[in-house]
């Protein structure tokens, strides 16, 4: 068995996909913005993470802005049927590569149909409302204006499931009052465990959470501890940081971000990976 499958699979939405996915966000130009250094490599790593097995794709179309899901577009249309795509709204660039929010009607109207036009898909599989009131992480307040916009943007058929990324457990509640939420995507990490109760009150419910950075985003984590259990497990930093993910939780889905076909290898193998307990615990000592 490949080392992906032997990660397992969970439910999204209308699917049940492999535990480990990937996310697509690396491979727009520095700082997200603009089109890759090296525009084969970026189409090669796509390519090759569907060849390996991936069937979860992560992305939006304000990586670039749209470079990325026009690469996703190049390398894998017409896609295979069992590759799910997930995109998140809420969210622009400014000229000068600045992340600023965007959760008028019009603004989330507009995002969903540049999805839809630049991945050259007649619905999305999943869309993320995407959160920004604040720059530091989730922060209270309500969801529930932008929310109706998607979920009318659902019931047109343009989007077929509904997540929730960068948000609190109230506003998740608020949201599930709503509509239903298949998945919800925040930042979590060995490091960064904010979420911890969140995530197994997700996973009762057998909900998806899909932690973004899971490798520490744009400086993917260091730590004496971490390499010390890779070097005793015979595997690397990351593979051990995404092995611990997939044992925390069942409900955990992975989006690992790389721009390099060597890194993607990496990271899939992680899947057939076993931590002890007592690695485990010297793992959880981190955060
Ligand atoms: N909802 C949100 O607000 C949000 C925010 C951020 C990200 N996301 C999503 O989450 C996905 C994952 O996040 P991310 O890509 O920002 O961060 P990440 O997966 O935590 O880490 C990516 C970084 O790790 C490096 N890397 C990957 N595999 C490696 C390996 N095996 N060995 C050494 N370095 C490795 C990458 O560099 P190389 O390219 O050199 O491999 C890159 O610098 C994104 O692609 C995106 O889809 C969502």
């Amino acid at each position: 068995m490949q080392s992906i499958d032997q990660a397992g699979t969970f439910k999204l939405g209308g699917r049940t996909v492999k535990r480990i996915g990937y996310g697509a966000m690396q491979l727009a130009g520095p700082g997200v913005f603009g089109p890759p250094r090296d525009r084969e490599a970026a189409l090669a790593v796509l390519r090759e993470a569907v060849a390996a097995g991936v069937d979860h794709i992560d992305t939006s179309d304000f990586y670039g802005p749209h470079v990325t899901n026009q690469l996703i577009r190049e390398a894998l249309a017409p896609y295979p049927r069992d590759l799910a795509i997930v995109t998140k709204i809420g969210a622009r660039r400014g000229e000068d590569g600045s992340w600023l929010p965007a959760y008028e009607a019009g603004q989330l109207e507009q995002a969903v149909h540049d999805n839809l036009r630049n991945l050259g898909v007649a619905a999305i599989e999943v869309v993320n409302l995407r959160i920004m009131f604040s720059i530091h992480g989730p922060a209270e307040g309500s969801i529930a204006a932008p929310l109706k916009v998607l979920a009318d943007l659902q019931r047109q058929g343009l989007v077929r499931h509904i997540g929730l990324s960068n948000v609190t457990a109230a506003q998740v509640e608020e949201g599930r009052d709503m509509v239903e939420i298949v998945c919800v995507q925040n930042q979590y990490n060995l490091a960064h465990r904010d979420d911890d109760p969140l995530v197994h009150a997700l996973a009762e419910d057998g909900i998806a959470y899909v932690p973004f950075f899971p490798l520490g985003g744009f400086s993917p984590l260091q730590s004496a501890t971490l390499s010390d259990v890779a070097t005793r497990l015979t595997a690397t930093p990351m593979q051990v940081a995404l092995a611990w993910l997939l044992q925390r939780a069942p409900n955990i889905l992975l989006i690992p971000g790389t721009s390099s076909v060597a890194h993607l290898h990496e990271n899939l193998e992680a899947g057939s990976l076993v931590l002890p307990p007592e690695e485990v615990a010297a793992l959880d000592g981190i955060a």
